[in-house]
């Protein structure tokens, strides 16, 4: 288990293209209250997190403008086209009390349904493996599709996972990782793409299913359903 609390990056930046409308999924209301509310109260009720580091849109009009949750410091800054762009700004925005060799969390403000326990599962298995992700082996069978929408073959499922958040990496590294492949012109998907890229092999840390990424309106009454039941 870590000593030191460790501060988290909340990517939250995006438009919610695929919910569509003019608000921001994060900003939608789910259970009363806005999606991002939910996701903010569990990571700063964990005992394992120090702070937060919200990644906000240019102009957003949405953010409540809090300062602390549950005692803890809520800092904000600017994100940028990309979620990987939205991550390394909020990575440097961190207070210098984050150390370079600091593990940081980094979360989606779309998964408002992550359980404490994996949170604690994930610094306790990857601060030892110098950092990983919460994620599940592929369950269902994986097809390829052609352009017509054909099942052109099975692919394999074994040694297939899916990749959720949080990922926890230490700061440096992970700042120099988007960094370079930013610099590469690569579009990296999550933390952990971007350090394979250097080379490096995080660990997979197994984790609920139903931490589910808010992508669709249908996603919302999933979400829903499943707050109250992943505490
Ligand atoms: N995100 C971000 N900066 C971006 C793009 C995304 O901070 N430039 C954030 C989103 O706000 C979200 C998380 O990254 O909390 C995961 O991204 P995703 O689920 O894809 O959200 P959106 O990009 O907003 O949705 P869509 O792809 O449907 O537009
Ligand atoms: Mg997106």
């Amino acid at each position: 288990m870590s000593m030191v609390p460790l501060w988290c990056v909340v990517p939250a930046a995006g438009r919610g293209a695929r919910v569509g409308g003019d608000v921001p999924k994060q900003y939608l209301p789910l259970a009363g209250q806005p999606l991002i509310l939910h996701t903010l109260q569990r990571l700063s009720a964990h005992p394992s997190i120090a702070g937060l580091m919200i990644v906000l849109g240019a102009g957003d009009p949405h953010w409540p403008g809090l300062d602390q949750l549950n005692g803890k410091p809520v800092l904000t800054t600017l994100g940028g086209a990309e979620r990987c762009d939205s991550v390394l700004a909020g990575l440097r925005a961190l207070p210098a009390s984050v150390t370079d060799d600091a593990f940081v969390l980094v979360h989606d403000a779309a998964r408002p349904c992550v359980r404490r326990a994996d949170i604690s599962r994930l610094i306790e298995l990857a601060v030892p493996a110098g950092g990983g992700l919460l994620g599940a082996p592929l369950r269902d069978t994986l097809k390829r599709a052609d352009a017509d929408g054909r099942s052109q073959v099975t692919e394999p499922r074994d040694q297939r996972w899916r990749a959720f958040t949080p990922q926890m990496f230490r700061r440096a590294e992970l700042s120099a990782a988007l960094l370079s492949a930013s610099q590469a012109g690569v579009t990296v998907s999550d933390e952990a793409m971007a350090m394979e890229r250097t080379g490096f092999a995080p660990l997979l840390v197994e984790g609920a299913e139903d931490n589910l990424k808010v992508t669709t309106a249908a996603d919302f009454a999933l979400a829903e359903f499943l707050l109250p039941r992943t505490v």
